[in-house]
């Protein structure tokens, strides 16, 4: 790397993003992530964890073969079984990257890998050369790093450079660090480890105490080129360093912190939103960055100082981030043709028979709405996007809903072609459909999540919900939109169901480490 005040963003959404408890991801819904991230300008994406499962194997293989800007990278314990997989999972990447990593605390040689500092200190030397040996870009990190005896971390980080790590990774794998001690850390890395000139310095912060973004901006301070992050903030735990977050730090006190970075912070918005909508975790709403009030202004004293110069409560502007204002963009009048040319300007790149049916979807749509926006686009394409190898689907529903009761729901599925119909009762509405799915459908898969949010303003907004089941420790998350919450209730619980019998066919043969 020329620029020495050039920061690379490592995004590990996909890996310990995906660690986070109910977050798993589909390797379509990664791919749809992967794609998005090489978009938005990341450095390296972690892809995932090969020796994890045969699931995390493929998902790595596939994002390799589709990834061609950003490095792809493959997390390994340090053992040859992993590395393997790891290098067997990127054999089709573009910029392959092996990232493998042992614990360095005495908590976790001692408790964990029941191994003395010896022990894992030649771990460090045959993993580090083994990987080397397969792949020209290997990243080592010292799980728990930031309780680690800091004599014992100048050893070993020697030790990986001198085996060809070219990036050193400083965990702070349990959120434990403050910014001056991670500061700390870093200088004395870089004061101290001979060959430290010879490798990148990365941070990987988890958020425990709620100061990863600073921990990680600290270590920038102190010398380190590499953030390890992840859209949204998610990863295991209260998560990992939010990548909105350290970029738009740095882009908005660049006086202080004179550094770039290669993300096109217009795209964060909608990475943000998709990273949502895949995995159902909500962002709250006063979310730095991309929450949904990150730049509304309520108090009239502050609407009026926005009035009159908006840097006098705004310290980026929304668009920096890509929140604009709903753009009303067609209504039912509009042809073919600005529809088209409105999926190109959002960015699809779908099939002609994708663009009719999303073109009809959006006539039936103008037809009961009376304001169309970018948003009821992106939904009404995702939607279909995401139902697209469907074995299972909602044919008709009606509902009885109302004080009266009993709420009840007849609803009739097409089950690969099969016309099936079946009426239940529930408590509510909701419970009724669900009921009536469980019959049709009969599944052990227990409901986590239930959420709705409305794509736009209005009463007659576009639904959007976020279903999440978990059957036998596996778990899957499934969308719905439509103008109807039931509807769109359904959609999202049979979305989960098809998910969730892709998931049976599927089975794990390693077990996954207790890893952060
Ligand atoms: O938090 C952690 O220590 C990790 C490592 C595997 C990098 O995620
Ligand atoms: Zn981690």
């Amino acid at each position: 790397m020329t620029n020495k005040n050039q920061i690379r963003i490592f995004d590990t959404t996909l890996r310990d993003g995906e660690q986070s408890p109910g977050a798993s991801m589909n390797i379509e819904e990664k791919l749809k992530i992967a794609k998005a991230l090489e978009a938005l300008g990341v450095d390296i994406i972690e892809a995932g964890f090969p020796a994890a499962s045969k699931g995390d194997l493929e998902a790595v293989t596939e994002v390799s073969k589709v990834i061609k800007e950003s490095k792809v990278c493959g997390l390994s314990r340090a053992s040859k079984f992993d590395i393997d997989a790891a290098n067997s999972a990127l054999k089709y990447a573009a910029q392959p990257r092996i990232h493998t990593f042992i614990s360095t605390s005495e908590l976790h040689m001692t408790h964990k890998l029941e191994l003395t500092s010896e022990q894992v200190y030649e771990k460090v030397i045959d993993s580090v050369s083994y990987a080397r040996n397969l792949c020209d870009d290997v990243e080592w990190s010292c799980e728990d790093g930031t309780r680690t005896d800091r004599d014992f971390m100048c050893r070993t980080v020697e030790a990986a450079i001198k085996n060809g790590a070219s990036t050193i990774n400083i965990p702070d794998t349990v959120g434990y660090s403050v910014p001056d001690e991670f500061t700390e850390i870093i200088t004395h890395l870089m004061n101290t480890v001979p060959n430290i000139d010879k490798a990148v310095i990365s941070t990987h912060c988890h958020n425990d105490l709620g100061v990863a973004v600073a921990n990680s901006l600290a270590g920038v301070a102190a010398g380190a080129r590499q953030i390890e992050c992840t859209i949204n903030g998610l990863g295991e735990r209260a998560g990992n360093a939010a990548l909105e977050e350290v970029v738009m730090a740095i882009r908005t006190r660049n006086d202080l912190m004179p550094y770039t970075t290669n993300i096109k912070t217009e795209l964060l918005n909608k990475t943000s939103k998709l990273v949502s909508a895949v995995t159902g975790f909500p962002v709250q709403y006063n979310k730095a960055i991309v929450g949904k009030n990150a730049f509304a202004h309520e108090a009239g004293i502050h609407q009026d100082g926005m009035l009159k110069n908006s840097k006098t409560y705004e310290i980026m502007t929304p668009e920096s981030v890509g929140v604009s204002e709903s753009n009303l963009v067609m209504g039912k009048h509009s042809g073919r043709h600005a529809f088209k040319q409105k999926l190109v300007e959002l960015g699809y790149d779908i099939g002609d028979n994708a663009i009719e049916e999303s073109f009809n979807n959006f006539k039936a749509l103008a037809d009961k709405k009376k304001n169309v926006y970018d948003e009821d686009i992106i939904a009404i394409v995702d939607d279909q996007v995401i139902r697209v190898n469907d074995f299972i689907s909602l044919k008709d529903l009606s509902v009885i809903a109302g004080t009266k009761g009993p709420q009840t729901a007849e609803v009739t599925l097409l089950i690969d072609n099969n016309e099936q119909n079946t009426k239940s009762t529930g408590d509510g509405p909701v419970d009724a459909i669900f009921n009536a799915l469980m019959t049709l459908v009969p599944h052990k898969g227990k409901l986590q999540l239930y959420q709705v949010h409305a794509v736009t303003e209005g009463t007659d907004a576009q639904a959007e919900v976020s279903v999440r089941l978990s059957e036998n420790g596996k778990t899957v998350v499934g969308q719905g939109a439509d103008t109807d919450t039931l509807v769109a209730s359904a959609k999202a619980y049979i979305n989960a169901l098809n998910k969730l019998m892709v998931k049976r066919e599927k089975t794990t043969p390693s077990k996954m480490s207790n890893i952060s």
